[in-house]
């Protein structure tokens, strides 16, 4: 085994949080053999509900002062805006303490120990929902050097494809996610309420979804687009608004949209600079 393999065996993992991405990152670090210590949870139930699943004895706690102070890592992976809050009620060490956000910064921790950073799973992680992590981009960041291959190390016990990055290029990853991600996510909600006020089941749709991203996947987003807006067909666009009027989607509708047709149209101006090159 390599240097960077063996180190995650010799931390001593204690578990900040019990939600979705904190439950798979533990399944996933237990699987790996992971020393997993503690696993502290605001809501107790949660700790409990998530230490069953793995294979080790951990202890689980509700109090922050019970904590355990002699790890060598503490992984938080709690709600952003709870983040700063919980931080600064845990008592300093020199532990090594790193968080999955993709939008906080690693600074938080500075006040609390000399060694820090971020593992952030660029994947959509449900407790209910066993992730597959092969593949999945784990990006990662760290105050120095040391810190920076101990993270490198956990986060290769979970995913092959982990990637040094900066706050900028995290910051704009996580945007690009909720983009891709999040949005076309409520975009499929939206879907599935109009079709159900017709008695259609979403299962329509799955077809429509799949090659969706597959075209996506093997042509650039921009050439794939399809659709009214594209083809700036405004008699079909007003039709549709008026099926959304006074609903807030008519507004999203509308932006979206009017995005699409900038895109398409910048798209044009930058071929035609391409051309005249
Ligand atoms: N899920 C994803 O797909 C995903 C992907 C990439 C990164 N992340 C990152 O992973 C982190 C966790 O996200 P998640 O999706 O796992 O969230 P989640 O499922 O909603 O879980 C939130 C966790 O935060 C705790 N919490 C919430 N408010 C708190 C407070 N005021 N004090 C103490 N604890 C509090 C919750 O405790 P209770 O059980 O007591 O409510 C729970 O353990 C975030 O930084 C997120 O950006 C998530």
């Amino acid at each position: 085994m390599s240097d960077h393999h063996t180190i995650p065996a010799q931390e001593r993992i204690v578990i900040i949080g019990a939600g979705n991405m904190a439950t798979q990152l533990a399944i996933a670090l237990d699987n790996a053999h992971c020393k997993i210590v503690q696993i502290y949870n605001r809501t107790l139930a949660a700790a409990d509900a998530l230490r069953r699943q793995l294979q080790q004895e951990v202890s689980i706690t509700d109090y922050i002062s019970e904590i355990c102070h002699d790890a060598t890592l503490y992984l938080f992976s709690v709600s952003d805006n709870a983040l700063p809050g919980l931080i600064d009620k845990i008592q300093g060490n020199d532990a090594l303490w790193i968080h999955t956000a993709g939008s906080m910064e690693s600074e938080i921790f500075r006040d609390k120990t000399p060694h820090y950073g971020v593992l952030y799973p660029m994947q959509t992680v449900h407790k209910s929902r066993k992730t597959d992590w092969r593949g999945v981009p784990i990006f990662i960041e760290a105050s120095d050097e040391q810190a920076g291959k101990r993270i490198e190390a956990l986060a290769t016990h979970i995913s092959e494809n982990v990637i040094r990055c900066d706050s900028a290029q995290r910051r704009a990853v996580h945007l690009a996610a909720v983009f891709a991600c999040n949005f076309s996510n409520h975009m499929y909600a939206i879907a599935a309420r109009l079709l159900e006020a017709q008695d259609i089941s979403f299962d329509v749709m799955k077809l429509l979804i799949r090659e969706t991203e597959t075209k996506a996947e093997q042509m650039a987003p921009l050439d794939a687009q399809t659709g009214p807006a594209i083809r700036h067909d405004e008699n079909v666009m007003k039709k549709h608004l008026a099926l959304l009027e006074g609903t807030p989607e008519e507004e999203l509708y509308r932006l979206i949209s009017l995005d699409i047709e900038r895109y398409g149209q910048n798209k044009n101006i930058t071929n035609n600079q391409t051309k005249n090159l």
